[in-house]
């Protein structure tokens, strides 16, 4: 019978994984909670009408990376691909509009993206987020982007870039995307042919085109950020002077454009060059229409979201420290089974790390396994009424008085 695996796209989370995760988490909540953030969880599935809503029904996560399916009772339900739609359902369902405003919230949940996977994507992945409902004023961007800088660097990742960007309001981007669309067409035999074939699907594509004449004509293009109505353009230097006070360094990217089609205003994105072709490590924006576009009051909103698998890829391997193993207790005879499951719970009731032999190995196997797991004591347990108790570092071994060996433990005396 072949071995069945995990689906492609999806990774088991071993324990030495556990123990770094736990550690970004960590952070993630002293960082974010001394900022005033909550812990929120919403649930993994949601209506899929959230996403086509929210996220927006032309991008490419809905138009074909989500999983969906049927609930059983006729109702589409959508594995969630992001996390901020769903953040400001949970703002609008428990009425945290009647809360001192911004409401700041913070989460470290996993998400769905039927993608072709690589290295550093996959089909379930985790995200850090963070979102900041009911304040449009430019420190909340520019706060927002200092604590995911924040947690980047508590996390060792050395070397990133932040773009950055404005994409003003939808009005604006529409206005912007004819006039773009019609200077692609009156530069038309300078450019790519793949490029003038996606003059009207996606203009701003031609961007990123490599070619040398392309690249020459793109040079001149007309860019969003020299087209921002005057209150964006304003809020957009207030966010760029605070994060130069903050000696944040940033880059204008005016072609910076996001997967979803929520944002307004302030975009931003990190990038690590430790990752390879998937750069991204975390990324977010403004949207101030999406608590409207959800049903909600017009409400202005701004937050991010980092992989947690590309921040542990671009972070530094720490030294894990192997885990403490206080006491071992073996067994030398078939009935000292009862005396040596009581003492480790004993240990265990104190405050010891305690194992206990679970296998049918022989002492000498028993006492080799202790040293494997780096056990401090090791307890063998016989016949007699007195347990043996050796120092694995030392290789003292002394008979004591059942009821001695974990104040001797505690103590951490030396045995002769
Ligand atoms: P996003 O850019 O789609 O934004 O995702 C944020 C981060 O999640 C990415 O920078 C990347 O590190 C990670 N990520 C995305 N897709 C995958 C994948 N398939 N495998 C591994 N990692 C992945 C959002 O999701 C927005 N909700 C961010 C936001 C919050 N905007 C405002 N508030």
């Amino acid at each position: 019978m072949s071995v069945i695996q995990a689906p492609r796209g999806t990774f088991d989370v071993l324990p030495a994984d556990a123990a770094r995760r736990a550690i970004l988490e960590e952070h993630a909540e002293r960082i974010l909670g001394a900022a005033g953030y909550g812990r929120i969880e919403t649930p993994t599935f949601e209506s899929t009408v959230l996403f086509s809503r929210g996220v927006g029904e032309a991008t490419d996560i809905v138009q074909k990376e989500m999983y969906t399916f049927d609930d059983g009772g006729g109702r589409s339900m959508t594995l969630r691909p992001e996390g901020t739609a769903p953040v400001c359902r949970a703002y609008l369902e428990h009425g945290m509009h009647k809360l001192p405003q911004p409401v700041k919230l913070w989460y470290l949940s996993s998400f769905f993206r039927a993608e072709a996977p690589q290295r550093g994507r996959y089909r379930q992945f985790w995200q850090v987020g963070a979102e900041a409902i009911g304040s449009a004023g430019p420190e909340t961007d520019a706060e927002l982007i200092l604590l995911l800088a924040d947690l980047l660097r508590e996390m060792g990742i050395a070397h990133t870039r932040l773009r950055l960007s404005s994409l003003g309001t939808p009005e604006t981007r529409a206005e912007y995307r004819e006039e773009l669309a019609a200077y692609l067409r009156a530069h038309e035999d300078e450019l790519a042919p793949e490029v003038v074939a996606r003059i009207d699907l996606n203009p701003m594509r031609a961007f990123d085109a490599s070619d040398r004449t392309t690249k020459r004509t793109m040079a001149n293009a007309p860019t969003l950020l020299d087209r921002l109505a005057d209150d964006d353009a304003v809020h957009f230097e207030h966010v760029r002077e605070l994060l130069d006070d903050a000696e944040q360094p940033y880059e204008l990217d005016p072609k910076l454009v996001r997967g979803l089609d929520y944002y307004t205003r302030t975009v931003f994105e990190f990038t690590s060059d430790a990752l390879g072709a998937q750069s991204g490590v975390g990324g977010g924006g403004r949207y101030d229409g999406l608590i409207e576009m959800l049903g909600g009051q017009p409400t202005p909103a701004s937050g991010w979201a980092a992989g947690i698998e590309r921040i542990l890829l671009a972070a530094p391997e720490p030294p894990l420290a192997p885990p403490q193993v206080d006491l071992f207790v073996a067994l030398a005879t078939e009935d000292a089974a009862r005396q040596a499951f009581a003492l480790v719970r004993e240990a265990r009731r104190v405050g010891l790390s305690a194992q206990l032999e679970l296998t049918d190995r022989s002492l000498r196997g028993q006492l080799r396994h202790a040293d494997r797991i780096g056990a401090r004591y090791v307890a063998i347990i016989g016949s007699e009424p007195q347990i043996s108790l050796k120092e694995m570092e030392s290789g003292e071994q002394s008979e004591l008085e059942p009821r001695s060996v974990i104040p001797t433990i505690l103590r951490g005396n030396r045995l002769v």
